[in-house]
Order: C-alpha cells, then structure tokens, then sequence
C-alpha cells in the first residue's frame, strides 16, 4: 500500500508569504543599512569618536531626543561603521533596562570584552580592574553606549558611579574610555551631578521629532524591504506615517502599524494591504492602550468612567457627579476634580465648560466618555 504524503499544517504555509517578502525588515532591532535623515547625528557622534578609531581617547556624546526618533539605530548604525572601520576601537552596546546597576553594567562590558567572570561574588571594582587589564594588554579604546542612561539614575544606591569609574579611568588608570549616553529623558542631564554632567556631555546631538514627510521616507524604505511589490495599496505607508506623525513623529510605531496592517491583510487572504486595514491596526493599537490604561485605574477612577458612561451622549455635570461619589466613596470635591483632570489628560473622559443655567453664575463641567 502506497503510504499517503502526510499532511503538514507548517507546509501548508508555504515560506514566503504572499505579500511579505521579508517580514523581518519590520522588527524594531532590525538595523537598515541606510538611515534616511539621521545624516548630521550620525556624522556627529562618528566626529566624536575619530579619536578612538586610532587608539586615543574619544569625545563623550549625550544623545537626546523623544522615543522613535532613531537615536538607538543611529548609535548601533556608528559602531557598526566604527567596528567595519577600525580594529583600535572596541564598541560596546548596553541597555541600561537591562543592565541597570554598576555591577551589571561593568560585567557586561567584561563579558562583552570575552572575559568570562562568575556573575556574582566578584566585587564591581574587581571587575573594572579586569577590563582596564585587557583593554591595556590590548591596546584598545573601549567605546560603550550606554542607551536608556538615566534607567542608572532610576534606584537609590548611586548606580551612576559607574558614570566615574568609566569617564574617569583615563585618569586613573591611563585607560581611556569613550561614554555615549542615549536617553529620550530631557531632564536627565539636569539630575546629574556637575562634574559628571560636563565630561559626559562633550557633544549633545539632538534628535528631534520627524516630520510627517520624513516618517514617509522612513517607513517607506522598511516597506520596499519587506512587502513585495504590489503588496502595498498606495494610502498604507502615508497613513502609517500621519498616525506615526500623530503620535509624537514616533517611527517604531509607524513601522508596527504597517506590520499589524500586513499581518491583518494577510489573515484575511487579501491581495493588496488597504487603507482599511491600516485604519483597524490603529484601531487595535489605541483599543489595547486604552485597555492597560484601564487596568491601571483605582477605584474611584474606574467609577467616575462608569457614572459618565451610564449618562449616554448627554454626558453628566460635575455637580452631579460629585453628589453620586459622595454617597460611596469618601474624597473631597477637589480631589474628585484631579481625578476627573486626569482622566481628561488621557482621553478617557471629555470635558465640556457650559455656563451654568439660571440664576447661577459660572461654569459647570459636563463629563462625557469621548466617542471614538
Ligand atoms: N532615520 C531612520 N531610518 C530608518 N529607520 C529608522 C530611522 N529612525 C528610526 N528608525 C527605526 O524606527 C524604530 C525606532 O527607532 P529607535 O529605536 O532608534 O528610536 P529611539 O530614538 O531609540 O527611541 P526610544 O527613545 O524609544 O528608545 C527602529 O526600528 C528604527 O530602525
Ligand atoms: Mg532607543
């Protein structure tokens, strides 16, 4: 008996789908080979660091600007020409959401270095001493980005000295270090103590926002690495763009919009990504914010959202409100009045002044769940 070929639900798929070529091109780690509109950054922080390329102390670089604004890809885009460049400059990529103690960020620089330490019962200055030995011994320039820094300034313990022993070392050691710090925290330069602030910030190159254009571009060239040809209706990458323009000129989003919009396609069977498609990405993006901002919510907020809900349309007058919570919850006007501010600065409630009606003078605030 003739054995029937089996079924396979993975073969079934097939490997290349029919409108991704290259869905991998999508991922927010995946490194382009070109950086449209990052020019001047990318010249900035390579001008800063020629020193290290030939085996002298490099400037230090403070990179500043709002998330998605390509302030990771640029960094990682620099060393990749450093390292391509030159065998003098070692670069060291850290995220401090990863590593965010003294101890774990100079262990990862020793790992990174290919020195392999017990992870614990090895003191950090231990460690340090290790990495300035086989910096030395090599006669190399460690250059180490430190990308979400002020994650360093997030605890208690001082976990910014590490911020000394690595600006310092040059000094202290004749080791010179090149630090690059990437934080989209305006404020953190402030928060640093002054004798930090001034070495680290050597050079600040600001990322600031794209423009509705640039996401275009930016969005645009991920699509053609990614999609094949014809997949895409001509309205997907600009609405991406507008939303990602929308949403802070934030590019991560934009290149996840158009991956949720092809894998939306793709699901359906259809045979080009449409504009509809887009719209219910974003749709499913807000409905999924909108839902872990719920879950966040305490009690009294939760029930304002539910008293303005069960009001309909015609919304409910803070007066009206402030006699409902009274009856449950024991919080003064005032504080039921920065609930409902709050609740209004994340859109989950709208806000209308209407002049009060009759004899009394004033406003009164009409409390509405916003229709979508
Ligand atoms: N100029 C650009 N060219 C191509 N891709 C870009 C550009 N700018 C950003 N991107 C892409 O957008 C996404 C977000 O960029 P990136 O991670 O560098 O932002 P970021 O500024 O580090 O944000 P955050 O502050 O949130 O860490 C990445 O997938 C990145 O590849
Ligand atoms: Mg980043």
């Amino acid at each position: 008996m003739q054995a029937m070929p089996r079924q396979n639900v993975f073969r079934d798929f097939g490997d290349a789908g029919a409108l991704f070529r290259d869905e991998r091109a999508l991922e927010p780690e995946y490194l382009p080979e070109l950086l449209p509109h990052r020019d001047a950054q990318v010249r900035e922080i390579a001008s800063a660091l020629r020193g290290a390329a030939q085996g002298r102390r490099p400037e230090n670089v403070v990179a500043v600007g709002k998330p998605g604004t390509g302030k990771t890809a640029t960094v990682r885009f620099v060393f990749r020409q450093l390292s391509e460049y030159s065998g003098k400059a070692v670069p060291l990529y850290i995220n401090c959401w990863e590593y965010s103690t003294r101890h774990a960020v100079l262990s990862r620089i020793s790992h990174l270095l290919g020195e392999f330490m017990p992870r614990r019962g090895i003191a950090a200055d231990e460690i340090l001493d290790r990495i300035v030995e086989v910096l030395k011994k090599e006669k190399k320039v460690a250059v180490v980005a430190l990308d979400e820094i002020d994650r360093l300034l997030a605890g208690r313990e001082g976990e910014e000295k590490v911020l000394y022993d690595l600006l310092r070392a040059g000094e202290t050691y004749g080791t010179p270090f090149g630090v690059i710090g990437v934080t989209n925290n305006e404020d953190f330069l402030a928060r640093l103590d002054r004798r930090i602030r001034s070495s680290l910030a050597q050079r600040e190159v600001a990322f600031r926002q794209y423009s509705p254009q640039e996401l275009k571009d930016i969005i645009g060239a991920r699509a053609r690495l990614s999609f094949h040809e014809g997949a895409l209706s001509p309205e997907a990458v600009p609405l991406c763009a507008a939303h990602a323009a929308k949403n802070g000129g934030d590019a991560r989003l934009g290149i996840a919009m158009l991956w949720k919009a092809g894998k939306l396609a793709e699901q359906q069977g259809a045979e080009k990504v449409s504009a509809a498609h887009c719209k219910k990405a974003f749709a499913a993006a807000e409905a999924s914010i909108r839902e872990e901002q719920l879950s966040r919510l305490n009690g009294i907020e939760r029930r304002i959202i539910g008293i303005a809900g069960e009001s309909g349309g015609k919304g409910i007058t803070s007066g009206e409100l402030y006699e409902k919570l009274a009856k449950e919850f024991d919080e003064t006007d005032r504080t039921v009045r920065n609930y409902i501010d709050k609740l209004e600065a994340l859109k989950l409630v709208s806000v209308e002044e209407r002049p009060r009606t009759g004899a009394q003078k004033g406003n009164t605030r009409i409390i509405r769940i916003p229709t979508a």
